[in-house]
């Protein structure tokens, strides 16, 4: 199912302040796509999940899932998968158990008890919570709740999964199969989910696009590839050894790193970026190099060349891919350069923010 957002706007009043925590939203997202949502806090994502899933009406501008307007209460939340990390375990019932929780709201969702119950006991299986069925939710973890925030939100196998934060709070391991299973879910039943985490490598591998959002606005609107290359460009990773030069005693393993720098310059047309001993005693060096003036290929083996001249030896030599996290935050300070922040502004986005309602 499709989901369609035209002009999107919500101004909240906060101490007498208008704050415009979405400004003028539209996109489009294809039915069956895994979309990413990232954005520093207070950007407005979870506004955005917000409307999405009718928990919160817009000031402007209308969405539609599927074709039904998100006014629409009833059918839209027949249709749509919801969970909110961060206030999500206030809306369970902390005196029931785990078990009611999740067959009460299957229960809402139309599913008939037998299937309900089959789901609900192969995902809590899946998160190891089957000791904890039992339990009363109010003697759970934090991590252990967000798992029954996920699995309440799979169990109707939804056609779309608004997901903001789910993983809050997961362990390593719970993290990996949640990744699996949002996979699973997407590819074999063609569920479109929307995704927000600061889990950044849960966004890179499973989403095949990246909106970004700050101050209300989106701000990059790419795959998580292109962003990565749009942000830092690909440098090289280089782990070489050189022999030892005939200098005094103290400084026999110094490289002299602007004589370095100049050869690859000269010989490579390239910047190197970094460079640390990583083996003092075996003159082992680690360094970034930056391709400039040729490509990536021929810049490595311009570097190649230049070590084994120099009788040098060379251990690692590969492009290096900064990770997503690198390049969000790498993007986030160059718009912070670019645009003076005004000091109210900032401390919006350092508050946290307060919500009007539980989910
Ligand atoms: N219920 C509310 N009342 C007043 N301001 C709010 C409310 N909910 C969110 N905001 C403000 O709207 C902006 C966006 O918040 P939010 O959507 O929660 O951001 P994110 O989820 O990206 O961190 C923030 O400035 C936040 O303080
Ligand atoms: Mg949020």
């Amino acid at each position: 199912m499709s989901i369609e957002i035209e002009s999107l706007s919500k101004q909240f009043t906060k101490k007498g302040k208008e704050i415009n925590a979405l400004d003028n939203i539209s996109l489009k997202i294809k039915e069956g796509s895994f979309v990413g949502l990232l954005g520093p806090n207070g950007a407005g994502k979870t506004t955005l999940t917000k409307i999405l899933t009718t928990l919160l009406l817009p000031s402007h501008g209308e969405a539609y899932i599927d074709g039904i307007s998100i006014k629409e209460d009833k059918k839209i939340r027949q249709i749509v998968g919801a969970v909110f990390g961060e206030t999500g375990g206030r809306s369970l019932y902390y005196r029931l158990s785990v078990l009611d929780n999740l067959m009460f709201y299957s229960t809402l969702s139309g599913l008939s008890k037998p299937v309900a119950k089959k789901r609900i006991h192969s995902l809590l299986n899946y998160f190891d919570l089957d000791e904890k069925k039992n339990a009363l939710v109010m003697k759970l973890s934090t991590g252990m709740k967000a798992k029954v925030l996920l699995i309440r939100s799979l169990v109707p196998f939804p056609k779309v999964l608004l997901l903001d934060e789910p993983t809050l709070g997961f362990d390593a391991e719970s993290s990996e199969k949640a990744k699996d299973l949002l996979n699973e879910f997407n590819r074999e039943f063609g569920t479109t989910i929307l995704l927000t985490s600061h889990n950044f490598p849960e966004i890179d591998e499973l989403t095949s696009r990246l909106i970004l959002i700050d101050s209300g606005k989106i701000v990059q609107d790419c795959a998580p590839l292109v962003f990565k290359q749009k942000v830092i460009q690909e440098y090289i990773h280089l782990i070489f050894s050189l022999p030892p030069l005939p200098t005094d005693g103290f400084k026999m393993s110094q490289l002299p790193t602007e004589i370095f720098k100049k050869l690859v310059r000269d010989s490579a047309g390239a910047e190197v970026t970094s460079l640390k001993e990583k083996d003092g005693l075996n003159f082992v060096y680690e360094v970034t190099i930056q391709p400039i003036d040729y490509p990536l290929n021929e810049t490595i083996s311009r570097i190649t060349v230049l070590i084994l001249r120099a009788s040098g030896e060379i251990y690692k030599i590969a492009p290096y891919m900064p990770s997503l996290k690198e390049s969000f935050l790498a993007f986030l300070a160059m718009n912070k350069t670019n645009t003076v922040t005004e000091p109210e502004a900032r401390e919006e986005i350092f508050n946290f923010p307060i919500q009007e309602e539980d989910v």
